[in-house]
């Protein structure tokens, strides 16, 4: 994937002028997404029949790894129902969908806007997504074409870039998460919640009260509840609120069928249903995973009972294709999870935090690196100890660089991690940390655990300034002020 890398400079700039962010008018749908991708030339539709079980993913993994359009597959076995895959899978249609540049700095500030000015959702009486009510569904044979994505997947998934929504019964507090969805059989689908997900702190709270945990899968979302979804937005905050931050607007909501939760209003399929608190699904999996590697089987899962099936009328079935960088999962967790963190470690009160990346290369989950302005003797591990404890991401390596440093570009941090590390002095590393079992460095028996690793990849000044013989050294680059002069002048030197 590439990422585009912002100045530092421009970050600043951006952060100061974010009236360029609030004028935005973004797509409230999927479908006004994808029209205005077709019409920028950034969708390909597939109108010859392929195969859901083989042909559908091998298209998506060649089409990420050439940096390609969205697609909408017309013609998936029988179905008439079209599929989307890869609207969000570039950093151009990222960008396009927030009406910014595409440009990792304009998305940082438009998040952190979203967490200062979150926008509560609207409640309304009449929404597209039900439009029909589906009657007598067999989620395996109809309507929708759900894909075997990967040659070694127990199943179809039918949820993979969606939203299971749910609800804290004793605070109100709705959560859109992205769980895996396998279909087991005509109304029994998986939910696959891996340990610290916010839903399964509503589970908990379910179970406490002994009743069934109301739950809806809508499919087929505006972008910002796809990247919302997906981003470790904090416990207690809805990703609804977020959401609206990131649009401008409020998302619209319509109050379920077969229960009070709310849920999209222009999604293109909802599937209403209820999670069991006292019985569990004995095998769900393996999957291929966004580690690039196939995950483990899971044994005594949770699972849904499908009760009702709404969608719009001739709606599209929306999924991604998870797997090894690039795809769209990690851009959309890279992004997302950055201004997560980012946020996590502005509310711990850590000073002089600059700039978050987790990045892609670490398929947005395992590497981490922050910018930050030294303050005090200890800053950079007490940096290293909050990213650990986030509570719901687990970033084994954290790289803390300077503020010359850009971390989202990878060239930058690794020339300072050349320069300016000694690994017996810079580097911490912490045995038995927390991590996702899905890291497969692990052998078997220690899963879930992890060895962390910290490295101080700033200036080492103190030190210079302890051995008192030289001064670290100067930077070969120009002065800034010449570099913005340059930068005045740069089309009178012929540039274009
Ligand atoms: C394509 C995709 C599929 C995912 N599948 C799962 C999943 O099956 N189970 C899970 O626990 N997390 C999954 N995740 C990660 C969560 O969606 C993510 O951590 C999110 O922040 C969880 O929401 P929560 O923070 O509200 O719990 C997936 C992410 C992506 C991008």
């Amino acid at each position: 994937m590439t990422i585009l890398a912002p100045k530092l400079g421009e970050l600043r700039r951006l952060n100061k002028g974010t009236e360029v962010i609030m004028e935005r008018n973004t797509f409230h749908d999927l479908r006004t997404f994808l029209a205005y991708l077709k019409k920028n030339g950034q969708v390909q539709e597939i109108n010859t029949r392929v195969d859901k079980t083989w042909e559908v993913g091998a298209i998506c993994r060649e089409n990420l790894d050439r940096d390609g359009p969205a697609l909408i597959f017309n013609h998936v076995d029988d179905f008439r129902t079209p599929l989307v895959v890869g609207v969000l899978s570039t950093v151009q249609r990222y960008a396009a969908a927030l009406r910014v540049p595409a440009k990792t700095s304009a998305f940082v500030e438009i998040w952190r806007n979203a967490y200062s000015n979150p926008i509560k959702p609207v409640q309304v009486q009449n929404a597209p997504c039900k439009e029909v009510k589906a009657v007598d569904i067999d989620l395996l044979r109809d309507p929708f074409p759900v894909p075997i994505w990967h040659p070694l997947d127990a199943g179809p998934e039918l949820g993979t870039l969606h939203a299971v929504i749910t609800k804290d019964p004793e605070t109100g507090w709705t959560n859109l998460g992205t769980y895996r969805n396998e279909i087991f059989n005509k109304n029994t689908v998986g939910c696959y919640v891996a340990p610290n997900r916010h839903i399964g702190l509503h589970w908990h709270k379910w179970k406490k009260l002994g009743k069934p945990m109301p739950a809806a899968i809508a499919i087929g979302l505006a972008p910002t509840l796809c990247m919302t979804a997906v981003s470790a937005v904090p416990a207690d905050v809805s990703e609804y609120d977020v959401a609206g931050g990131l649009q401008g607007s409020p998302i619209e909501v319509v109050e379920a069928e077969t229960s009070d939760l709310l849920v999209p209003a222009h999604a293109e399929i909802i599937i209403e249903g209820e999670i069991p608190i006292d019985e569990f699904w004995p095998e769900e999996a393996p999957f291929g995973e966004f580690t690039g590697y196939m995950g483990m089987k899971r044994y005594d899962s949770q699972f849904m009972n499908v009760r009702c099936v709404t969608h719009r009328r001739d709606p599209y079935f929306q999924g991604t294709h998870e797997g090894r960088p690039p795809s769209e999962s990690t851009m959309l967790r890279c992004v997302g999870r950055s201004a997560a963190m980012y946020e996590h470690l502005k509310r711990a009160g850590i000073p002089g935090i600059l700039d978050v990346c987790v990045t892609p290369g670490s398929c947005a989950g395992f590497h981490c690196v922050v910018a930050i302005e030294k303050r005090y003797p200890g800053h950079v591990r007490d940096v290293f100890g909050h990213v650990w404890g986030q509570p719901t991401l687990f970033c084994k390596h954290v790289t803390v660089v300077d503020p010359d440093i850009d971390p989202w570009n990878p060239v930058q941090v690794e020339w300072a991690t050349s320069t300016r590390v000694q690994a017996d002095r810079d580097v911490e590393i912490v045995k038995g940390g927390k991590s996702i079992a899905l890291d497969p460095s692990q052998v078997p028996s220690l899963r879930g655990l992890s060895a962390l690793m910290g490295v101080d990849a700033t200036k080492p000044l103190d030190e210079y300034a302890r051995d008192k013989t030289e001064e670290f050294p100067a930077s070969t680059d120009p002065l800034p002020e010449s570099v913005a002069r340059v930068r005045e002048r740069w089309r009178e030197y012929g540039f274009i």
